[in-house]
């Protein structure tokens, strides 16, 4: 066995803002048929880590756009250290940006308003062969507890977010799932966050509130009911 190797997957891993793992993004970008000639867009590209491990492994150009100055300052230092020239990160907001360049595979990982507004953001950047990669969570069940609805928004099945993604004209043809150690590899790293932070305050009612609710909503409803991917979707 690679220790080494597994090490290199777990510290990328930590650069992740999803409950996707390193090797189904690999894979997502190997069925898409990324190349060293690949142009890729992720609009709220977090510390921009898709793009660099599909820029080590495929040898893509990228380009990640994020509102969060720390994300971007961190995933800068982190391409800056592995040499990596074809990927760059844009603090923006990206419902404001705007770019000349079309895409041939635009990432998606925040929905604004809507799918169908969030399908025309991502659009406006993407060649007409292109191909959108929306990260979505759904219900995996028809009638999700309302506490979980509450707290995530509207939680569709996967039967309806198919029909909604093909009311559009697209259909699903790359797919990349989530597994239970990347849930709880996302959920305790932004749990450790919070208590790191009401140890440095420890009057902070609300923080510990927060860590208490985290907590509650994933042990009693995420687990059970919640599921993610990252679908690739793209029109006839
Ligand atoms: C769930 S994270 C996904 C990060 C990344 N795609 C990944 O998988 O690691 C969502 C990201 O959206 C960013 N974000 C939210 N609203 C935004 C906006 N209006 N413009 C740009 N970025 C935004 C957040 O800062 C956060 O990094």
């Amino acid at each position: 066995m690679n220790y080494e190797n597994i090490k290199k997957k777990c510290e990328e891993s930590n650069y992740l803002i999803s409950m996707v793992s390193v090797e189904e993004i690999i894979r997502l970008g190997y069925s898409m048929g990324l190349t060293e000639k690949s142009n890729v867009l992720d609009l709220c590209c977090g510390y921009g880590e898709v793009l660099k491990i599909w820029n080590e492994v495929f040898g893509i150009y990228g380009t990640g756009v994020d509102i969060c100055n720390d994300f971007i300052i961190k995933g800068q230092k982190r391409l800056e250290k592995a040499q990596i020239t074809k990927v760059k990160l844009i603090e923006d907001d990206v419902t404001q940006y705007t770019d000349n360049i079309k895409y041939d595979v635009v990432i998606l990982s925040e929905t604004f308003d809507s799918i169908e507004n969030t399908i025309n953001l991502g659009e406006k950047f993407l060649k007409s062969n292109g191909m959108l990669v929306y990260c979505k969570t759904y219900s995996k069940v028809s009638n999700p507890p309302q506490e979980l609805v509450e707290f995530e928004g509207e939680l569709l099945t996967l039967d309806d977010l198919n029909s909604r993604f093909n009311k559009l004209g697209y259909y699903i043809t790359h797919m990349a799932s989530d597994s239970v150690s990347d849930w709880e590899r996302y959920i305790t790293s932004e749990a450790r966050k919070n208590i790191n932070n009401i140890r440095n305050n420890p009057n902070d009612i609300k923080r510990k509130e927060w860590a208490d609710k985290w907590y509650k909503m994933y042990f009693k409803y995420r687990r059970l009911y919640e599921g993610q991917a990252l679908f690739g979707v793209e029109k006839l």
